[in-house]
């Protein structure tokens, strides 16, 4: 068995090493072109070259959860191509998006800056019931969100493509049932792939639904959100504020409002990082299976889009 790997941005090595230790009955390189036919590619962001010229693999592991880079591409339709699933992500984003709704809600946002100015005084605490936070897609990551942010009593909804029940969580369904979840947010956290549906999801329409000075988490993909729209939202005091981790362009150029604005909170696209270890794991005992004949989890839906 041959395994492939190649990752924009990432150094081969510690890959390729681990993949080796894992799986020690394959032959496992760096993808370079004109490398010999593989079975297997694990990949992140991959270049076309690459598919074209493997046209016989079995199957494709993108080394993250999201696979809008890679679905544009051209494949062969029986090459398998498999998600990570959680893999360590899944605890990483409900610390994020806990933090950034908490710190919103406590207002320590408010309480560092006026610490910083020798200001000792105190506000009066906001209810949590108030804050009913909205988590936009329950999958993997959304589903662990909604049940951390449980954890906390905040009054949580969720919204996904087919009905969904979830202890202690409101849940809502489909398109038809977007505008009465919304309306029944004032946080709003989007954990969508983005696919032809959800692009610019997050605009002033739906944005524009939630209860006023409502609050927005992006840990999502940039191509949700309508920058645009934000910027006039937070204007009109419709939105208090967001925490982005993900933008159109990353790194934004250095012209771009979001850097500075004083109600957005900006992170490099870090919530959830792809934990080598358990990746490498998940993937090896993926490609074991596979070789058994047994089916996997995480195998995306390529007219579906994840
Ligand atoms: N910022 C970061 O560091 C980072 C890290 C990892 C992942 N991500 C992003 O997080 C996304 C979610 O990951 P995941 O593992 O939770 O994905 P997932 O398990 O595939 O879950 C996706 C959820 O979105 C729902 N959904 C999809 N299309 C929809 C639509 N048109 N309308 C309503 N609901 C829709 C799905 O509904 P059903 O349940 O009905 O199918 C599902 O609940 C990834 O695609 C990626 O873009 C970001």
């Amino acid at each position: 068995m041959r395994i492939l790997f190649h990752a924009i941005g990432t150094k081969p090595g510690p890959w390729v090493d681990g993949l080796r230790a894992a799986l020690p009955d394959a032959d496992v390189d760096a993808w370079a072109p004109g490398a010999a036919p593989a079975d297997y590619a694990v990949v992140w962001a991959p270049p076309q070259q690459l598919l074209d010229e493997q046209p016989r693999l079995q199957a494709i592991f993108n080394i993250g959860a999201g696979v809008d880079a890679l679905l544009p591409l051209r494949m062969p339709a029986q090459t398998l191509l498999v998600r990570l699933d959680d893999a360590g992500m899944s605890v990483q984003m409900a610390e994020y998006v806990c933090q950034a709704v908490i710190r919103h809600v406590r207002e320590l946002d408010v309480y560092e800056r006026a610490t910083r100015e020798g200001q000792w005084s105190f506000r009066k605490p906001l209810a949590r019931e108030d804050f009913p936070v909205g988590v936009m897609g329950l999958g993997v990551l959304g589903t662990r969100v909604a049940q951390a942010l449980r954890q906390f009593e905040f009054p949580v909804r969720g919204w996904s493509r087919s009905p969904k029940q979830l202890d202690g969580v409101r849940c809502f369904a489909g398109d038809g049932e977007l505008d009465a979840f919304l309306a029944a947010c004032r946080v709003l956290v989007c954990l969508l792939p983005l696919t032809p549906q959800t692009d610019g999801i997050l605009n002033r329409r739906t944005l524009g639904r939630l209860q006023r000075g409502g609050y927005l988490v992006n840990v999502a993909r940039g191509g949700h959100l309508v920058e645009d729209d934000l910027l006039a939202l937070l204007d009109e005091g419709q939105l208090a504020g967001a925490t982005l981790d993900v933008l159109r362009q990353e790194p934004p150029p250095p012209e771009h409002p979001f850097w500075r604005h004083p109600k957005i909170t900006l992170t490099p696209h870090t919530s959830a990082r792809t934990d080598r270890d358990a990746s490498i794991a998940q993937i090896a005992g993926k490609i074991r299976a596979l070789r058994r004949g047994e089916p996997v989890a995480g195998v995306v839906d390529r007219a579906r889009g994840y």
